[in-house]
């Protein structure tokens, strides 16, 4: 064994993180990215809309490009500025998939069958899946590390993805001996909306695939639709504890009370501060005013914004070249590393 460790990477800092366009964006969304995006735009983040990964699952073709304003639209609404913020949709930079192929042949069948996102998609019928919703956290190591992006926000549904990335990483600097290429890239997952759960059922997660819309408040709701789903949203007798561990046991409570906090800024335990010993009659009305005023006026801006799609399509069109100036000389030296033909070289 060698004494001195292997190099670290060495270069700069970047922050990436991605959205899929299939379905509605809802406040999970929000809160364990879209929000997390803005806090850190100064650090000029690469987002984009995962196209590619939508389509593992049927994707209606009339509707894709439009979904993908939308999402782009949604990263706009919700306070991005596209002059620090490169939104571009991943399909439109070709790399993605090409450095995709490169992992797939880096990563192990072991590493993938540990996904616990593919089981649940895939449910009793795995064989009837995709190949590429199996191989889906594998694109995802590509557009990370096609960027050698280091810091990746998102909500903790995917933190299994972000183990991937770096073990694929790890194997490629290792396999190739080219040690400190790629990023091992730390996870931003943080705080309390990094799993906001359903408003029915406080033990699963907010999803846009819950039949109920009940269950979830979606970016363009407007403010009475964002009322009522958390008037009725489900919640149990008894007043707000004074401690984490007591809220722990009551995870209705103690998701409405994590919406709060990460709507607000605050710690869980600041907002039991305030309102511990109070019913629910005095915390839902609470919780309304700052859901509606955090929320509704996105959905506004969307519609604002989705009513002139050329220029989406102008700042996807702008971004997706910036985007493929950073990743086209990552994927020439990959295309060195591994040993390809090219006319100028092995
Ligand atoms: P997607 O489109 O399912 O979700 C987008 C982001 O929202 C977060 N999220 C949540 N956070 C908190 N509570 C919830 N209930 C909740 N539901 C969703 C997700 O964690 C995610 O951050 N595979 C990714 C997209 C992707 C990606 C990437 C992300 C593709 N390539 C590279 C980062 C880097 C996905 O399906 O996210």
């Amino acid at each position: 064994m060698s004494d001195t460790a292997p190099p670290v990477y060495a270069g700069p800092t970047r922050v990436l993180s991605g959205i899929q366009p299939s379905g509605e964006l809802h406040l999970g969304n929000y809160l364990g990215a879209l929000k997390k995006f803005v806090d850190l735009q100064d650090q000029r983040p690469f987002l984009f809309v995962a196209d590619q990964h939508a389509i593992t699952v049927w994707q209606d073709p009339q509707k894709l490009a439009s979904q993908t304003r939308e999402i782009a639209a949604a990263y706009m609404a919700a306070g991005l500025d596209t002059t620090k913020a490169t939104i571009f949709p991943q399909s439109a930079v070709r790399a993605h998939t090409e450095l995709a192929w490169i992992f797939n042949c880096v990563a192990r069948l072991g590493w993938l069958d540990r996904m616990t996102q593919f089981k649940e998609k895939s449910g009793k019928h795995k064989e009837r899946s995709s190949v590429g919703l199996y191989t889906y956290p594998v694109l995802q190591a590509a557009d990370i590390l096609l960027y050698k992006a280091t810091h990746v926000p998102v909500g903790e549904d995917q933190k299994q993805h972000l183990e991937l990335t770096r073990d694929v990483a790890a194997k490629f600097n290792h396999d190739f001996a080219v040690p400190g290429f790629f990023p091992l890239p730390d996870p931003l997952i943080e705080g309390p909306g990094a799993r906001v759960m359903s408003l029915r059922d406080g033990t699963s997660k907010m999803s846009k695939s819950d039949p109920s819309d009940y269950s979830r408040i979606n970016l363009t709701d407007d403010a009475d639709a964002i009322a009522q789903k958390i008037r009725k949203a489900k919640t149990d007798p008894e007043p707000l504890p004074d401690t984490l561990e007591a809220l722990k046991a009551r995870p209705e409570a103690d998701n409405l009370v994590g919406i709060y906090a990460a709507l607000t800024g605050e710690t869980k335990l600041d907002v039991l501060g305030r309102f511990a010993g109070q019913g629910f009659g005095a915390f839902k009305p609470a919780l309304v005013e700052v859901a509606v005023s955090a929320i509704a006026p996105i959905g506004e801006r969307m519609r604002c914004l989705l009513a002139d799609p050329a220029e989406i399509d102008r700042v996807l069109a702008a971004a997706a070249e910036t985007a493929s100036a950073v990743a086209e000389p990552t994927l020439d030296e990959v295309r060195r590393i591994v040993g390809f033909w090219s006319p100028r070289g092995r």
